[in-house]
């Protein structure tokens, strides 16, 4: 059996980081979900079709043109790795991300993507739905206002523009779509090990999370 180690939670709590940083460490591939969302939203957008109509999305979402290559994240073959990290796709992407023909189209996709040694997959369902039988579930969180911080400075560091009282509102807002959806709604899986990163930095996490690795897979070195 492949391997997989799930790590799902909220925006802005660094799992993002975090799946990237146990990725190398481990040397397993890496899935990095809210990407594929964003790339939809993205090729939403350009199509001109409707964010709210399944009908439209869905046959997109089933082709979509979307490559992962190292860093680069193609759209028809376009690098939009930076494009998609904007809070305005962000918005986008969780408008797509509610319809369940949309989420079913992708979910075959995402599955693939497990493939040996093992994998590392962020996102909001990947232990509850993509991934049921992950032998390791890591579910991050942190409240809204350290997570918007985190995200705030994160954009000024890119040169992004950003204001911190529409972030900590942006955030509040998506958080309600994605824990409110009727399918696939963010939450822990019953057997994820909660991390609450409010306090604690990402150096803090990854030894927290490693510790859960090192109890889970202990026959692995790295
Ligand atoms: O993680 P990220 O912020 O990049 O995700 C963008 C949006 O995509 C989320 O707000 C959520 O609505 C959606 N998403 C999802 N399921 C996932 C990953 C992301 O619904 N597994």
């Amino acid at each position: 059996m492949i391997p997989v180690i799930v790590i799902d939670g909220p925006s802005g709590t660094g799992k993002g980081t975090l799946a990237a940083l146990l990725a190398g460490r481990l040397g397993w591939h890496l899935l990095d979900s809210g990407a594929i969302y964003r790339v939809l939203g993205l090729a939403a957008e350009r199509r001109g079709l409707a964010l709210d109509d399944p009908d439209a999305l869905t046959p997109l979402a089933t082709s979509l043109p979307l490559d992962f290559a190292g860093d680069q994240v193609l759209l028809d073959g376009e690098d939009v790795a930076g494009l998609i990290r904007t809070e305005t796709v962000g918005m986008s992407a969780s408008r797509v991300a509610i319809h369940p023909p949309v989420r079913a189209a992708l979910l075959a996709w995402q599955r693939r993507c497990a493939r040996l040694p093992g994998l590392v997959a962020d996102g909001r369902d990947m232990g509850s739905v993509v991934f049921p039988d992950a032998p390791l579930k890591i579910f991050l969180d942190a409240s809204p206002e350290i997570r918007a911080n985190r995200r705030y400075k994160q954009l000024i560091e890119k040169g992004l523009n950003a204001n911190l009282t529409n972030l900590i509102m942006d955030i509040r807002e998506r958080d309600t779509r994605d824990r409110t959806r009727s399918v696939a709604p963010l939450c822990a899986a019953g057997d994820a090990v909660l991390v609450d990163s409010t306090a604690l930095s990402i150096t803090e996490v990854f030894d927290r999370i490693l510790e859960e690795v090192r109890r889970v897979f202990p026959e692995l070195v790295w």
